[in-house]
């Protein structure tokens, strides 16, 4: 740990190894603000949105990076663009609407205007009124156009960095991850809804939930009750060679073969539940390979989710120490039919805030945020499937090592 790092952090007291997280990471204000600087800011690459919702020339859509408001444009060349949402004069956000199409971004305050690749275009009485007042002569308004970010675009995901240092982005994702977004971003897409959902939980809960597939068939209930996902199902999890990112996937089997569920004391064995109306649970083995689920999260806060035909991205942005948003974006393939719409939309009742199989991981989060404050110096254990982090492919996902492989990388990157 360097002198800095500990003059910065003076709270937190992290031993090494992977199977322990102190709770103070969940509360923690410097920590926070170091998030911002050396993590969001620095060489990862932020999910930022589908180009699905920046189609045509002109579109801008708003999103985060961290907590820094950014706008994504297409300018009218055609190229994407991203640049900080914040004026460069006094700081006043730009963009207010989540989409829009506009030929130039106008700031609502002193009326500055800036073009769609974020360059200062004018300035408002930059030369006074009656040759009184006005800016300085040598302002130069090249030198005050918006903090840009490079954009990387993974077959219709636009990822985003502040930094020139980043790697290039199929390098960042590396071989293993690359071919499971492929998978399902095979084909052009197009968004079909929105869900923007408050969490009373600091961000990295949340992606420590995506990145734990030990909960999902103990938490969701609604998955075992159904046999949907069982943790005996066929399935795995692939780590990817620097251990940051993840992918937890499953396979169906027959709905009657005996489990360990059956044989242990859990919520879902007692009642033969049916569901009044099953063709929520009706899909299709769209693309061919039998995997019924595919959870795929990208280090920092990305998650790319397939669960059956239930298709969507999903970014987890701090909204200071103790709360995040989880903005859901629903999409299916632009040569779907009607009836296959209707089949995602259906399906997606699965997920979201209120949804069958995840309204408990937001609420979850909560629980655990709840107890942070009076949690002193105590640590997660994190030791199911063992302590350290191997990349590539894993037949079990009794296993909390997706969650160590994003310890290990937020730790080298922050430095702690
Ligand atoms: S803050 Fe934007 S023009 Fe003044
Ligand atoms: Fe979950």
């Amino acid at each position: 740990m360097s002198q800095t790092v500990a003059n910065d952090l003076p709270g937190i007291h992290w031993p090494a190894g992977l199977n322990r997280v102190p709770y103070q990471v969940y509360s923690d204000e410097a920590l926070a603000r170091r998030e911002q600087s050396v993590l969001f800011e620095g060489p990862v690459w932020s999910f930022l949105c589908l180009e699905a919702e920046v189609p045509n020339v002109n579109d801008v859509a708003t999103t985060f990076v961290g907590e820094a408001p950014v706008i994504v444009a297409r300018d009218p060349d055609g190229n994407l663009n991203a640049f900080e949402n914040r004026c460069a004069h006094r700081g006043a956000l730009l963009c207010l609407k989540s989409h829009d199409n506009t030929r130039r971004i106008s700031c609502v305050y002193h009326n500055w205007v800036y073009d769609l690749k974020g360059n200062l275009t004018s300035v408002t009485f930059q030369k006074g009124i009656h040759g009184k007042g006005g800016m300085p002569a040598d302002f130069d308004r090249q030198q005050h156009g918006l903090r840009r970010l490079l954009v990387a675009n993974v077959n219709g995901l636009l990822f985003g960095t502040f930094s020139t240092n980043a790697p290039p982005i199929e390098e960042y994702l590396g071989p293993e991850i690359l071919k499971r977004i492929k998978r399902v971003m095979h084909k052009p897409v197009k968004v079909l809804g929105y869900i923007d959902q408050g969490l009373p939980s600091n961000w990295k809960l949340y992606m420590e939930n995506v990145k734990d597939p030990y909960h999902a068939s103990l938490l969701h209930t609604f998955f075992t009750t159904f046999k949907l996902n069982r943790l005996s199902q066929p399935g795995g999890i692939v780590v990817s060679e620097s251990g940051a990112h993840h992918v937890s996937y499953s396979m169906l089997e027959g709905r009657d073969k005996a489990s360990e569920y059956e044989k242990t004391e859990l919520r879902a064995k007692k009642e033969d539940y049916r569901l009044a109306d099953p063709t929520i649970l009706d899909g299709v083995d769209e693309i061919g390979d039998g995997i019924s689920l595919q959870i795929l999260a990208v280090f920092p806060n990305f998650i790319l989710q397939q669960i059956q035909n239930a298709l969507a991205v999903r970014k987890v942005l701090p909204k200071g120490v103790a709360k995040s948003d989880l903005i859901w974006t629903h999409f299916g393939y632009v040569d779907d039919d009607a009836k296959m719409t209707e089949t995602r939309l259906k399906q997606s009742n699965l997920v979201g805030p209120a949804g069958y199989i995840s309204m408990e991981d937001g609420a979850v989060g909560g629980f655990i945020q709840r107890t942070v404050a009076g949690a002193g110096d105590s640590k997660e254990i994190i030791e199911m499937g063992g302590r350290g982090v191997e990349a590539g492919l894993h037949d079990t996902r009794a296993t909390e090592m997706p969650i160590r492989g994003f310890w290990q990388e937020y730790r080298a990157r922050m430095g702690i």
